[in-house]
């Protein structure tokens, strides 16, 4: 069996906005565009994406919530509808995804071993989430590489951060052990907005880039000081700092994909490459890329 490996980390955001502002033939509705430089940072992600020939992109998502447990997709053909519910105005997305079901078993088995409850998802007919397809439509329209798709247990919400990370640390680690013992190379999406202040009424035209700004000063400043320490590679700083974030900024990284990767990853002191960083409603979202294989530290085992 081949060595396992994970190539890289991205931090990739899933406003349905990008997919909207693109006008791909999935999505229903029409826009006159909008949101082009985090569009244009997507499309230079893409390419790093297209150059590491993964086997399969593993994301995981704040918006497929499942209150028991972390959940696997676990069907090897999905399809159908993708509907975000607060903007089902911009993204109404026919998706065709092809699932890598023995690495999602695998990394459920583990996180098991672990401690963790988790379960296989097994519906032929599920509808798989707007932050799912949102993340792996604008890292790979292309859908040609298979995925493991992972829920959002919410434990930081029904519990506290600190319990709820600690989760998804667990997580991570899991997830690198299945990675390695099935000989996959991987590459993982952190499906994370940063400062998540947000507007609360929509512009009469959605994509009218006038009216688009940071909803907060303090959330835009706490999303410069974190990209920054990330450019500077100083993540135990950044992890240090993500409870004061999360409070102050109302960060989606509360909802842990971007500690299950860095987990999954060992958390390297590693600089990120910065693609690119704008608001959607007021909400701060960076396209980042944390490159363990030029590191030399991709390989598992
Ligand atoms: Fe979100």
């Amino acid at each position: 069996m081949a060595r396992g490996e994970i190539i890289a980390g991205f931090l990739a955001p899933h406003p349905p906005h990008l997919v909207y502002g693109e006008n791909p033939p999935q999505n229903e509705p029409r826009s006159q565009g909008g949101w082009e430089q985090l569009r244009w940072a997507y499309e230079r992600a893409r390419a790093a994406l297209d150059a590491m020939k993964p086997d399969v992109l593993l994301v995981h998502s704040p918006h497929w919530i499942t209150s028991v447990g972390h959940h696997f997709l676990g069907v090897r053909q999905l399809s159908g509808k993708s509907v975000d519910p607060i903007f089902p105005n911009l993204f109404r997305y026919d998706f065709s995804l092809e699932v890598d079901v023995e690495l999602a078993e695998a990394c459920a088995e583990a996180g098991r071993k672990a401690g963790l409850v988790t379960k296989m998802m097994r519906n032929p007919n599920f509808r798989v989430d707007y932050g799912t397809i949102t993340t792996l439509h604008m890292i790979r329209p292309q859908w040609d590489i298979p995925v493991v798709g992972i829920s959002a247990n919410n434990t930081p919400y029904y519990l506290n951060t600190k319990e709820g990370l600690a989760e998804m640390d667990t997580l991570g680690k899991a997830t690198r052990e299945a990675i390695a013992a099935t000989g996959r190379r991987a590459v993982l999406l952190a499906s994370n907005t940063l400062s998540h202040w947000h507007f609360h009424e929509e512009p009469a035209i959605p994509e009218d880039m006038s009216k688009e700004h940071p909803q907060t000063m303090a959330g835009y400043q706490w999303d410069m000081r974190m990209i920054e320490l990330m450019r500077k590679g100083r993540m135990r700083e950044v992890f240090k700092l993500l409870p004061q974030f999360i409070d102050e900024a109302f960060a989606e990284v509360k909802s842990g994909a971007f500690t299950w990767m860095h987990a999954a990853m060992q958390y390297p002191e590693l600089s990120a490459e910065l693609y690119g960083y704008g608001t959607v409603i007021g909400t701060g979202n960076a396209v980042m890329q944390w490159n363990l294989r030029d590191a030399g530290l991709s390989m598992l085992n």
